[in-house]
Order: structure tokens, then C-alpha cells, then sequence
């Protein structure tokens, strides 16, 4: 099991006036190869959960944490191997590229791990060409001439070049534009099917939809939810009650049915409503 969170308590701040609770008993499983979406409302806990699930931080309070195997909270546990296993990839990709070049900085693990210089080169290589950035053309390139969505597809490439088979991605499509978005996503998507287990953290219903299987929503610190994306997204009081709007798909069906019109409303594309629409009318399709 890549991750296993339970009962996971976090307050900023501790043992002073400015004290914060904002984690209130968490329990989350990941399983080998799955992609899970976290989604919630801003300031719900996402990111200090984030930063749980990639061992930046450590349990001081009740609670567990424990990623392949390895328990975080344990004053002995050995968190340079968790940071090998599970690659984080921040909401601000600003804060974890500090390189000069795009080889540099996808390379900065390996040259830690002593590879020689050869095999770095070709680690570098290949997660530069999984994220779909050829070498020859990118590694040279100052990181900070790059648009938004190059500099996260490179902080994917550096985690991929540790050797990571876990990715937490935050907000990965947060500020970025229409194509660096639709990118980002093909990028985590196709990284899924190779394999790796994804934790994909959103406050859009709307894109982590699309993407993940099962959906975990987050709501002033606990988990409000943990199912098959499907009936999360449709779960209109759910989704009242924590203040995130669900896909458009599943709004429309809403409309339809508050209408009167007899359809189910977890429909996640456009030709799901389609169908949906058509048999409830009792008419054909038209292709
Ligand atoms: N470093 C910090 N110090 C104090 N409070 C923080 C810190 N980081 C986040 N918080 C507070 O913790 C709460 C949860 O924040 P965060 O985990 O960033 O939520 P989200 O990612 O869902 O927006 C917010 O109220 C935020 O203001
Ligand atoms: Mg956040």
C-alpha cells in the first residue's frame, strides 16, 4: 500500500496564541497503481495534507502516517527513501525548481544518488521525454524562461527522475492556460496508465471528474467523502454542503431531472448526457 493516512491531526502553529488546528482526524488509503482526486474548498487542508502523503511533514500529534511501509511519525523512519517513493509536485512549481538549466535541475537527484554522469544523463533524458519534453531541445533551456506549464511538466520530470512511483500533484493545472492545462492533464493521465499511483488534488469537480476513479473531498479539515467518482459528484447535498459546484455534466442532469425529466445525473461527458437525455425522452440518439 503506497499510502496509508490515519486519523491525521494537524495544528499550526502549536503550544502558542496564534494555534491552528486544521486537520481533524484524516484517514486515507492509496493502493498500488490507483489515481485518487482530493478535491475541497480553498483553505479545507489540502495542501498541509499534501505535504503529509510526501513525508515534508511528520505526524507530532495523534495520528499515522505510513508510505510504502515506512511509518513518518517514527523518530527513526528513513524520509530521504519516502522522498524517493513519493514525488511531490507543488502548487507553485517556483518552489521546487532551483536550477539554472532544465537538465540541471531534472538531474539534481540523480547527482545526489553519486550515478555517474552517464546514467544521470539518461534519467534525465527519459523523464524529460515521458513529460513530453524532447532533450536536445529542452535541456539547455533556462528554467525560468519557461511558460507555466513547461515548469511543472519539468518538476514531474524531476520526481520521475528520483525514481518516484507515487506522484502528488497539487493543484496541478492551477493559473495555467487552456493548452498547458489540457497538457498537465494528458501528462497525469498517461503517467497513470504506466503504472504509477496518482493522488491528484483539485478544487475543480470539474477536471478531477475526468481523471480519477475514486474521489476523496475535503471539508474544513476532514473527509467529508471517499468513493467512486461518479456518486461523489452527484451527490447534490454533499456538494451543497462543502460549497464546490459539480461538473457541468452533473448540473445539467440536475436541471433535467428537477424538471421532471427521469434521468440519472452521475454523467461525467457530454455524450453520457447526450445518451442519458435521449433514452429518458424515449427518442434515438442521432449520431
Ligand atoms: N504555514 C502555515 N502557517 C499557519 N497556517 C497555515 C499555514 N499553511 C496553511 N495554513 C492554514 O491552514 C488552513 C489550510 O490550508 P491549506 O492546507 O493550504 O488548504 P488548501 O490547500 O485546501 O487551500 C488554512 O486556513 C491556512 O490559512
Ligand atoms: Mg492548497
Amino acid at each position: 500500500m503506497p499510502i496509508s493516512v490515519r486519523g491525521l491531526i494537524h495544528t499550526y502553529d502549536p503550544d502558542t496564541p496564534f494555534a491552528r488546528q486544521v486537520l481533524f482526524g484524516v484517514d486515507l488509503e492509496v493502493g498500488d497503481g490507483e489515481i485518487v482526486g482530493i478535491a475541497g474548498p480553498s483553505r479545507s487542508g489540502k495542501s498541509t495534507l499534501a505535504q503529509y502523503l510526501g513525508g515534508l511533514l511528520r505526524p507530532r500529534q495523534p495520528g499515522m502516517v505510513v508510505i510504502d511501509g515506512i511509518d513518518t511519525g517514527a523518530p527513526d523512519a528513513d524520509i530521504a527513501a519516502v522522498r524517493t517513493r513519493v514525488g511531490m509536485v507543488f502548487q507553485f512549481p517556483e518552489d521546487q525548481l532551483f536550477e539554472r538549466t532544465v537538465e540541471l535541475d531534472v538531474g539534481y537527484a540523480p547527482r545526489l544518488m553519486k550515478m555517474n554522469p552517464a546514467d544521470v544523463e539518461a534519467r534525465v533524458r527519459e523523464a524529460l521525454e515521458t513529460v513530453g519534453m524532447p532533450f536536445e531541445e529542452f535541456r539547455g533551456r533556462p528554467v525560468h524562461a519557461l511558460s507555466g506549464g513547461q515548469k511543472r511538466r519539468v518538476a514531474v520530470a524531476g520526481v520521475l527522475a528520483k525514481g518516484c512511483r507515487t506522484l502528488v500533484l497539487d493543484e496541478p493545472t492551477a493559473g495555467l492556460d487552456p493548452l498547458g492545462r489540457e497538457e498537465m492533464l494528458e501528462l497525469v493521465a498517461s503517467l497513470h496508465r504506466q503504472g504509477l499511483t496518482i493522488v491528484m488534488i483539485s478544487n475543480q469537480l470539474e477536471e478531477l471528474a475526468r481523471m480519477v476513479e475514486r474521489l476523496v473531498v475535503l471539508a474544513e479539515g476532514r473527509v467529508a467523502a471517499d468513493g467512486p467518482v461518479r456518486r461523489v459528484v452527484s451527490d447534490a447535498a454533499l456538494l451543497a454542503s462543502t460549497g464546490l459546484r459539480p461538473p457541468g455534466t452533473v448540473a445539467a442532469m440536475q436541471a433535467f431531472a428537477a424538471a421532471g425529466l427521469p434521468v440519472r445525473t452521475d454523467c461525467l461527458t457530454v455524450d453520457e448526457v447526450c445518451d442519458e437525455v435521449a433514452r429518458a425522452a424515449g427518442g434515438v440518439r442521432r449520431a
